[in-house]
């Protein structure tokens, strides 16, 4: 099976063993806590599942700003994004070398992790522009990664942490919720060696589906992997209760039965294209995919990334054997109307614009809210009634 990134082993910070987990939840109860802001929970829950291999816990400041610089750790680790606890308010734990990090997304607050912290840094403005420039390529407050990045506080503390629990995620999406331990294992169980990985914040649509197919025909996998973001989005995108409803449907109806593996990862998304691509990479790798499809704009948002800027970046920035898991670079995919079937843009040159069903984002929303099914070459029946649903139901 492919090795996870940067060990042998995978090594996932849960506290697994129930006696050391009620231990260490014990004492957290009478440390000084501090309230995570949403993003630093997310790092937590995916070091915690094991997604974010090697890591042991949050980055200083001199690790933030040389992954955002180099791409790597000042240790020589490959990692593309800062994986940061940030925060305005020290004043409760200043001081304190063992702390408790309670969940903001939970009710009551309850503690996520406990973490030993080695240090706290202020950020200079500099710095926080530095690594917005780096990672996200912009300092606009109207980008949605950015604009969290901003708001996370202007301190970070670093050090290990042991994690606790996987905050809502696996309450409010049993069936789909799943640590990279047990990605690992299931397919391990269903003895899949070649395994695409799909990377989606979206519902599902004709071009989706094609791309899994595709992809999985090109490299001869032995199975796909829909590995969804269920953790925060911007406003206006669908929530991931709808998105996974409209996925199983889908796979239901439109798969061969044990192909597809329907599963979903606590994280919030970056927007930060190019970057979050090579973070998708790393923690498909761990989760033990041999392969992730990078399509067009994949991990982006308005027009702040080339649309296969996030296919380049392998290519110019990625060095050579940083990574074990092959990317598939999939082109716009796209209905064709000469053809009768979705193909990828650069498999028929000969088409014009006019020839393939395309429709914006925007129009999509705007047809479903109006109960108007987009056209069966854009999206399955089955899928758009369900997103009509959906639509329908916040109109009222
Ligand atoms: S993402 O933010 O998670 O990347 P989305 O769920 O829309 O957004 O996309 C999932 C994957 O499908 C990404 O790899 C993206 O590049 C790819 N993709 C989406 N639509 C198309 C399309 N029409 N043609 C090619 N690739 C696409």
């Amino acid at each position: 099976m492919i090795k996870p990134h940067g060990s042998e082993t995978l090594n996932p910070l849960f506290v697994y063993d129930q006696e050391k987990h009620d231990a260490l939840l014990h004492e957290a109860e009478s440390l000084p806590a501090l309230m995570l802001s949403s993003a630093a929970a997310a790092n937590a829950v995916m070091m915690g599942a094991g997604y974010f291999n090697p890591l042991t816990g949050y980055m200083n400041a001199a690790d933030a700003i040389s992954v955002a610089e180099r791409m790597h750790t000042t240790d020589g680790l490959f990692w593309p994004t800062p994986v940061l606890n940030m925060t305005n308010n020290i004043e409760a734990v200043k001081g304190h070398k063992r702390i408790a990090l309670r969940d903001p997304n939970v009710e009551e607050h309850p503690i996520l992790a406990v973490m030993e912290v080695e240090d706290t840094e202020e950020l200079t403005d500099a710095e926080i522009n530095l690594i917005m420039e780096k990672v996200y390529r912009t300092t606009d407050a109207e980008h949605p990664g950015v604009a969290a990045f901003q708001s996370a506080g202007k301190y970070v503390i670093s050090g290990p942490i042991q994690v606790l629990n996987c905050s809502y995620f696996q309450q409010d999406f049993p069936d789909t919720f799943r640590t990279a331990v047990e990605i690992r294992n299931e397919i391990k169980e269903r003895g899949w060696k070649k395994v695409a990985a799909f990377q989606t914040r979206n519902p599902m649509h004709r071009a989706h589906e094609e791309l899994c197919k595709m992809a999985m025909k090109a490299v001869e996998a032995d199975g796909v992997i829909v590995h969804m973001l269920l953790g925060k989005l911007k406003p206006g995108d669908i929530p991931a209760p709808v998105r996974d409803a409209s996925i199983r449907k889908m796979v239901e109806l439109y798969f061969p039965p044990n192909t597809v593996m329907i599963t979903g990862y606590g994280f919030d998304m970056l927007y930060a294209g190019p970057r979050e691509a090579v973070l998708h990479a790393i923690f498909r790798q761990n989760m033990g995919a041999t392969h992730l499809i990078v399509g067009r704009d994949h991990a982006g948002v308005g027009d702040y990334y080339g649309a296969f800027d996030a296919q380049t970046i392998f290519d110019e920035e990625v060095p050579e054997g940083a990574l074990e898991i092959e990317i598939f670079r999939a082109d716009h995919t796209a209905y064709s109307k000469k053809l009768n079937k979705v193909v990828m843009m650069r498999d028929a040159p000969d088409h014009a614009k006019e020839d393939f069903v395309l429709l914006s984002g925007t129009k999509v929303r705007e047809m479903l809210g109006q109960g108007i099914a987009p056209p069966p070459e854009f999206s399955r029946p089955e899928v758009a009634q369900i997103l009509m649903d959906y639509y329908q139901s916040k109109s009222k």
